[in-house]
């Protein structure tokens, strides 16, 4: 494997910067183009927004992380600046999931094919020891191809644990698996809880609940929490087929080992996609639509 490098400041001097990407509490993400050799070269940096220690510590992690893992279904580091706060990845010009259920939501066997890809990533990372610990739309990208890329590696971690560790609770409210909450987490099967959240998203377009966060008693979370099933699918009327609503069941436990893990869920999702050409046939018309 080719080696990630830190990369000189007369690199990023050459760059055109043409627009924001994205911009979250830590970080800028930025489209710039380099122009070598007369050809238009495209990147997507990730900088630091604010000069707070946390910040940079977010941006350490995920340069740690990336140079290490390598995936058709991972974002890819190209280089990175000599003080580690800036990453220059691959550039995914179709955005990222948020967008896809913008207008209405994704059929089981669109999100399956979407989330096959996901999880073939995930069962590579979690082979490795390595853990996503941030999984939610909006840090899953579409790339030139219209294949998926895991982005946001900044509460990722190697065997549980992160370059520099953080005082704070990792991941994003909604998103996180109960266990998070506790000083015993099992951040494998708590990517596998965020996976489920993400596939309920896809098909529902809403949220299986707002929080599970102990202190806010979301009245969703606990009909779940206390296996009030029943009474959940009755109220959210959302029409979910029996399969999936047993799928959710699973992988909402509030017991990590009952959840499935990447590769199993990697088979269910591989029997319900559908065909690459249909895949990239509806990407386009949702993008087109918006
Ligand atoms: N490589 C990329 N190509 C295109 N857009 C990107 C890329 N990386 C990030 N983005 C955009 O920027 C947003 C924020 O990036 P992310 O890595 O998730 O940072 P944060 O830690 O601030 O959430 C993403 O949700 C996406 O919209
Ligand atoms: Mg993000």
């Amino acid at each position: 494997m080719q080696q990630v490098q830190a990369l000189p400041p007369q690199f990023f001097q050459t760059l055109k910067i043409q627009t924001i990407l994205g911009q979250g509490h830590d970080s800028k993400v930025l489209l710039a183009i380099e122009n070598k050799e007369n050809e238009n070269k495209q990147y997507a940096l990730k900088c630091q927004a604010q000069k707070i220690q946390d910040t940079a510590i977010n941006l350490f992690n995920e340069i740690q992380i990336l140079i290490h893992i390598k995936h058709p279904h991972i974002i890819e580091l190209l280089g990175y600046s000599q003080d580690f706060t800036c990453l220059v990845l691959q550039y995914c010009p179709n955005g990222t999931l948020v967008q896809l259920i913008k207008s209405s939501p994704l059929p089981v066997n669109i999100a399956a094919s979407l989330l096959y890809q996901v999880t073939q990533a995930l069962n590579y990372m979690h082979e490795q020891g390595f853990t996503h610990g941030d999984l939610k739309l909006s840090n899953i990208l579409i790339d030139s191809q219209y294949n998926i890329k895991l982005c946001d590696f900044g509460f990722a971690r190697w065997n549980g644990k992160m370059p520099i560790e953080k005082q704070t609770v990792a991941g994003s409210e909604g998103y996180t698996a109960p266990e998070i909450w506790t000083l015993n987490p099992n951040y494998i099967k708590s990517d596998m809880f965020s996976v489920a959240v993400i596939f309920f998203i896809l098909i529902t377009g809403h949220p299986p609940f707002e929080s599970n966060n102990p202190d806010n008693q979301d009245p969703w979370w606990n009909l779940i929490k206390n296996n009030q099933w029943e009474t959940y699918w009755k109220d959210i009327r959302s029409n979910i087929d029996q399969e999936c609503k047993n799928l959710f069941v699973q992988m909402f436990s509030i017991q990590p080992d009952q959840r499935l893990s990447a590769n199993q869920l990697n088979q269910w999702f591989k029997l319900k996609q559908t065909t690459q050409e249909n895949l990239i046939q509806v990407i386009k018309k949702r993008l087109a639509d918006m």
